[in-house]
């Protein structure tokens, strides 16, 4: 089993998904409350933990359907036990790999395509399973601009791809997507990078 899906399945049982759920939760939430959901719309959670981020979109009265998608089927396991709306649905797959017919409007994705394989492979995916006009988000804690966070690697002792912002743009670029990016920062946090970097969302259009 590879290290990422081993590690994962870990913390879906030691109580660390729900940490990420209230550790993310804040910025997430702000950047998610800033997008406009005014018409109906599908929309996909790439590496969505325990599926907190599904089972809040999917409380959005114009949302038609939430996928949440996950390397870790322990993650898979917890998600589908908190499921409360029909609109939801869990599959235990790496992006990279899922065979999907279907388009989505909106594709999310919070502090897990950093540990995919290749990054330009997941955003190619992710292109391909965009509908024309639809867009992708994309946060991340875990950037080189943001100094306080590349430590991570070594805590973790998994595959994780370090990037700086403006690498981010180009990988967004290469797999054919408009880019713009958002910097969500928590001025109340303890955290000093929390208030002086926050999270990274990098946004890309499918034109
Ligand atoms: C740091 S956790 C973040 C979970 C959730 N997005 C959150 O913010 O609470 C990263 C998650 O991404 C998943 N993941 C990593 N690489 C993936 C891939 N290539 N395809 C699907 N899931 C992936 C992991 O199994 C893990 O559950």
């Amino acid at each position: 089993m590879d290290g990422v899906r081993k590690t994962f399945d870990e913390w879906a049982q030691n109580g660390r998904a729900e940490l990420m759920e209230i550790e993310h939760g804040k910025n997430v939430s702000k950047f998610l409350d800033s997008i406009t959901f005014d018409e109906p719309f599908s929309f996909l959670d790439v590496g969505c933990g325990n599926g907190w981020v599904v089972r809040k979109i999917a409380k959005q009265s114009n949302c038609k359907k939430a996928v949440g998608i996950d390397k870790s089927k322990k993650m898979i396991i917890q998600a589908e036990k908190k499921t409360d709306s029909k609109k939801e649905e869990f599959v235990h797959t790496d992006v990279e790999s899922w065979k999907y017919k279907g388009k989505f409007d909106f594709i999310f994705s919070m502090e897990a395509l950093y540990y995919s394989d290749s990054i330009d492979e997941a955003l190619k995916k992710i292109f391909q399973l965009l509908r024309p006009g639809g867009q992708f988000f994309c946060g991340t804690d875990f950037y080189t601009d943001n100094k306080a966070t590349a430590r991570w690697k070594d805590v973790m002792k998994i595959q994780m791809h370090l990037h700086s912002k403006k690498e981010w743009k180009e990988f967004f670029k290469n797999a054919g997507f408009q880019v713009k990016t958002k910097h969500i920062k928590d001025l109340k946090s303890r955290k000093k990078w929390k208030r002086e970097y926050g999270t990274l969302f990098v946004i890309g259009t499918k034109i």
